[in-house]
């Protein structure tokens, strides 16, 4: 089977070492496109491909159209918002994510954001510690549990606002169980961000939530900015002149935003929760394995388009 690895944002060299090493010894042959400029790129190099593994890359109903041979395609992380999941269903192809692989990676960045937020963006001005505030956990998953793991080791309250688990869930995770969002953003000094985008999320978070904010409070985004309002983030810095804003990647107004509010804004310029060696090759391992199995013996553990 051809397997295209067709990776915008490329894995480590030593993920790709172990990923082809898996995939050829299972008698696959590999592909590799990497820092590719776009849809058009990757047409041409999945047109015979029978797998595709991807990491944020785009797989559109033009690319899932033109690969004919296209049985699998896996998302080697946690969101799969960038495949068109009914296109995938409609052309038969199973599409999967490697959920939790690399989820150490964002909660990692996310306390580090929280951070570099605390110490005014490590200029010599005064900041603050972290140690006694309050952290809000929106959404308690695979990333939303390792934040606040982390943050309570580090001294933080940890609340968590989950639709999805029972309180005695979120208890047992380490957080106190919140009910509503209104009540999550108004209790929180640090406010962290960890659900999906989907058409219920998208712009969801916006001038009403930030608004609610405590006195000094930062809103710390490593989910997809897609689940900003950004008119309404804009809105909510200007009124609010003690409210920060830390993310990873950066709003589409980010460079209005930071002319307008300083270091109270941040953002990584490339989505970068996930580039760590660890991460690569977890979540680069974890797809090789899936499409081994898929093959093999129609494994579907981890499909998503059901
Ligand atoms: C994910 O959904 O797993 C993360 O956003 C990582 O995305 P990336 O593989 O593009 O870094």
């Amino acid at each position: 089977m051809k397997i295209l690895i067709a990776t915008q944002k490329p894995f480590s060299e030593a993920a790709i070492h172990d990923i082809h090493e898996m995939l050829e010894a299972s008698g696959h042959d590999v592909e590799l496109l990497e820092k590719y400029p776009g849809e058009a790129e990757l047409i041409e190099a999945a047109k015979d491909a029978e797998a595709l593994i991807i990491r944020s890359d785009k797989v559109t109903p033009a690319v899932m159209a033109a690969a004919k041979d296209l049985k699998i395609v896996v998302r080697a992380g946690a969101g799969f918002d960038n495949v068109d999941l009914a296109a995938a269903t409609e052309h038969g192809i199973v599409v999967e994510n490697t959920p939790g692989q690399n989820s150490n990676a964002v909660a990692e960045l996310a306390i580090a954001l929280m951070i570099f937020a605390a110490r005014t963006q490590f200029t010599p001005s005064t900041g603050s510690e972290i140690q006694g505030k309050r952290l809000g956990i929106q959404a308690f998953g695979n990333v939303g549990r390792l934040v606040g793991a982390k943050a309570k080791a580090l001294g933080m309250e940890i609340s968590a606002l989950d639709p999805f688990l029972k309180d005695e869930q979120i208890v047992e995770g380490g957080a106190k169980p919140v009910h509503s969002l209104e009540e999550l953003y108004s209790t929180s000094d640090y406010l962290s961000i960890h659900i999906p985008a989907l058409p219920s999320t998208i712009k969801s978070i916006g001038y009403d939530l930030m608004m609610k904010m405590p006195k000094g409070a930062c809103l710390v985004n490593t989910a997809r900015k897609e689940v900003i309002d950004e008119e309404g983030l804009a809105r909510a810095l200007e009124e609010r002149p003690d409210l920060k804003y830390f993310a990873d990647v950066a709003p589409d107004n980010y460079a209005e935003l930071r002319e307008r509010f300083g270091l109270r804004v941040f953002a990584t310029p490339k989505k970068m929760g996930a580039q760590t060696a660890e991460a690569n090759m977890n979540a680069g391992v974890a797809a090789a394995r899936q499409i081994i199995n898929f093959f093999a013996t129609g494994d579907r553990k981890f499909q998503v388009n059901k």
